[in-house]
């Protein structure tokens, strides 16, 4: 497969989604963002990939923002209309019923960050910057920053990242829990890897069921998540996966999962 913009390799089951314009620290112009959109629509239907780690090129930046070039005369309409644009694909890769691993890179800043919360696992290296620095630019966070940060780190931080404009460090976004785990430039893609196999051995259908079971459910008021929950508990019952993997736990041996 090919993407304007993208790298795109598949490795035992994983692909890594690579946003390639390292001399402009891979900001995300209109192209690159129907780059992701078709991408992701198409992940979605391969089932010869069952995970996907999203990456920026080079060792300076995941995604430095949304291109700044294509900010500059927007009117009321334009500016409403590539808010949504971005927020439709983010959400697509958020809804997507199997793990997105975001390897932090390096700067994530804008709509480089809002990307980031838009994936279930973030992992940083240390060199990593994130922030929202929007405000910085006289414009709000509008693929979703506004949303998903407080979500992920409560309304204080988020509130003081989006107001001041000021990146975190990547040891600060671990403490605050923005990334799950920091690692060294040269650990991050093995360590996405790992935990990324690391799912892959569990039933993929289980896996799809409790990506959805978070993300719908953390928008609903509990009693109705937990609802849903059941409904999902109830459908993994349905599975050949549940037999085999409850199997395989009594007969003591690995379970092998057939997603289905
Ligand atoms: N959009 C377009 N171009 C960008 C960009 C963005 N979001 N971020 C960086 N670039 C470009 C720079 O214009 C520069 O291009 P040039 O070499 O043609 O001049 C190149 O990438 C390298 O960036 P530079 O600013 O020289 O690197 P730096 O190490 O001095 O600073 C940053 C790195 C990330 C701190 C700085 O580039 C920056 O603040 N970028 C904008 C971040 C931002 O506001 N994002 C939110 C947008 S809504």
């Amino acid at each position: 497969m090919t993407y304007t913009n993208l790298l795109y390799d598949v490795e035992d089951s994983i692909a890594l989604v690579t946003v390639n314009r390292p001399e402009k620290l891979n900001p995300l112009n209109i192209d690159t963002v129907d780059a992701l959109d078709a991408c992701f629509t198409d992940v979605a239907s391969d089932s010869g990939v069952k995970a996907v780690i999203l990456t920026g090129a080079g060792e300076k930046a995941f995604v430095a923002g949304a291109d700044i070039n294509q900010l500059t005369e927007l009117s009321v309409l334009d500016g409403q209309q590539w808010g949504l644009r971005g927020q439709q694909v983010f959400s697509k890769i958020e809804n997507l019923t199997k793990p997105v691993i975001a390897a932090v890179n390096g700067y994530a800043l804008g709509g480089g960050l809002e990307l980031a919360m838009s994936c279930h696992i973030r992992i940083a290296s240390a060199n990593a910057k994130l922030g929202q620095p929007e405000v910085k630019l006289g414009i709000v966070p509008g693929y979703g920053g506004t949303q998903r940060l407080p979500r992920l780190v409560g309304k204080g931080h988020a509130l003081e990242m989006i107001l001041t404009g000021d990146p975190v460090s990547a040891e600060e976004a671990g403490r605050i829990g923005l990334v799950n785990r920091v690692v060294p430039l040269d650990e991050l893609i093995p360590t996405a890897r790992r935990i990324a196999s690391r799912i892959l051995e569990n039933g993929p259908v289980a896996v799809a069921l409790c990506l959805q079971a978070v993300n719908r459910g953390m928008e609903m008021p509990l009693d109705a998540a937990l609802t849903f929950e059941a409904s999902q508990f109830g459908l993994s019952c349905a599975t050949e996966d549940i037999r085999e993997g409850t199997r395989a736990f009594l007969e003591k041996r690995k379970a092998e999962f057939v997603g289905r």
